[in-house]
């Protein structure tokens, strides 16, 4: 197992690749990264036979920005029969662990669009047959590996497995989200994804709650705002531009045409920070450390757009800045990732555990 698969975002191999590149390398697994152009998808190939497996049960899948799923590869192929691609996929999975659930796969690409119609077809009798091989267990276990089949065309595939405790839940890292009619901007979604991917579901009850007021920076027409709102939250929305008359009728909103870099709640009573003003990193990574360094909030959520060129670098060094920066106090946690519905950009979100664990244990 030498090899490490990573679904990307289509136009970011070259990030997800000199993300595993970098990450892998400090982990002690060198290799080197194949990747195409726009295909959605990277091949981390170790040097090492095992290193394939080691890295995806230690790397922390959390902690990489662009990969959107990551898995270790078992077997690659290619001229799959027509009328019968199980059997070389049952010939093929011998000896693989013993898996607890299966997901049929394609890139995110427009190559990929038609093939996931076949993928789904190709879900039922994939898990009958492997089931009966023993290569999954009969019946559905979450806290196994999951068998991954992932298509690049209808007679190709890589088989493979991730960790459950290591991996996207969701089928080809994106979580599906039906927009909400009433709200007003698709960017809702951004971050309602955001919850999905930062916030374990289990804490929504409590960190995701009304009796907790939120700020939104950068707020028209009212997205995000949205789902504070739909959340039972108090919001103050900072923004020039005008909120959507549906938000401010709810009487849950505050809407305040002011500066969002200048802006400051009058009292500490604020628990979420999100913000979706478009400027430079750096100046939003300052910001964002000031109101959690001064305690204006407890928990936030940002965008970082990031540049043309030199995107890797750029969303590591200033995630940097923002470590050290929140360094000075300690105890947060700081997770990024290139969420299914960011385009040129980023979403960071940082908590303090420990914070978080008082909320919790008052709930
Ligand atoms: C991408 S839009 C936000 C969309 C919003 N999150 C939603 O879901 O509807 C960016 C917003 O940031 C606002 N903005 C940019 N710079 C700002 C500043 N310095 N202060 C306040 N708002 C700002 C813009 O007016 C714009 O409405």
């Amino acid at each position: 197992m030498k090899q490490l698969l990573i679904y990307c975002r289509p136009g970011f191999e070259k990030e997800a690749a000199a993300e595993i590149q970098d990450r892998a390398g400090q982990m002690g697994c060198p290799g080197f990264a194949r990747a195409k152009d726009d295909s959605g998808y990277v091949v981390y190939e170790c040097f090492q036979p095992e290193d394939g497996d080691l890295l995806a049960r230690k790397l922390p899948f959390r902690e990489l920005i662009f990969a959107r799923q990551m898995l270790v590869v078992w077997a690659e192929l290619a001229d799959l029969p027509l009328d019968d691609r199980i059997s070389p996929l049952l010939d093929a999975a011998e000896g693989m662990p013993l898996c607890g659930d299966i997901r049929v796969e394609t890139a995110d690409t427009n190559d990929g669009k038609e093939l996931s119609r076949f993928c789904r077809k190709f879900t039922v009798p994939a898990r009958q047959a492997l089931r009966g091989k023993g290569v999954l267990t009969r019946a559905e276990a979450r806290n196994r590996p999951t068998l991954h089949l992932f298509f690049t065309a209808n007679n190709r595939v890589m088989l493979g497995y991730s960790y459950s405790y290591n991996q996207s839940p969701f089928h080809m890292g994106i979580p599906r989200l039906r927009f909400p009619a009433d709200a007003p901007s698709r960017s809702s979604l951004k971050l309602e994804e955001a919850f999905h991917v930062f916030i374990p579901r289990e804490e929504w009850d409590t960190r995701l709650t009304s009796g907790l007021r939120g700020v939104d920076l950068g707020a028209a027409p009212g997205g995000w705002t949205y789902q504070l709102v739909a959340r039972g939250m108090m919001v103050a929305a900072i923004d020039n531009g005008p909120m959507a008359q549906s938000l401010m009728d709810t009487g849950q909103v505050k809407h305040y045409r002011e500066d969002g870099f200048k802006w400051r709640p009058s009292r500490k009573n604020v628990y979420w920070l999100v913000c979706d003003m478009v400027d430079k990193p750096a100046r939003v990574v300052a910001l964002m450390a000031d109101w959690l360094l001064e305690e204006d909030c407890q928990e936030a959520i940002f965008n970082l757009k990031l540049p043309m060129k030199k995107r890797y670098a750029e969303a590591v060094y200033n995630l940097q800045q923002l470590q050290e920066k929140l360094d000075q106090l300690g105890g947060f946690q700081i997770q990024a990732k290139q969420l299914y519905h960011d385009r040129e950009e980023i979403t960071v979100h940082v908590c303090q555990p420990r914070k978080v664990a008082k909320l919790e244990a008052k709930a």
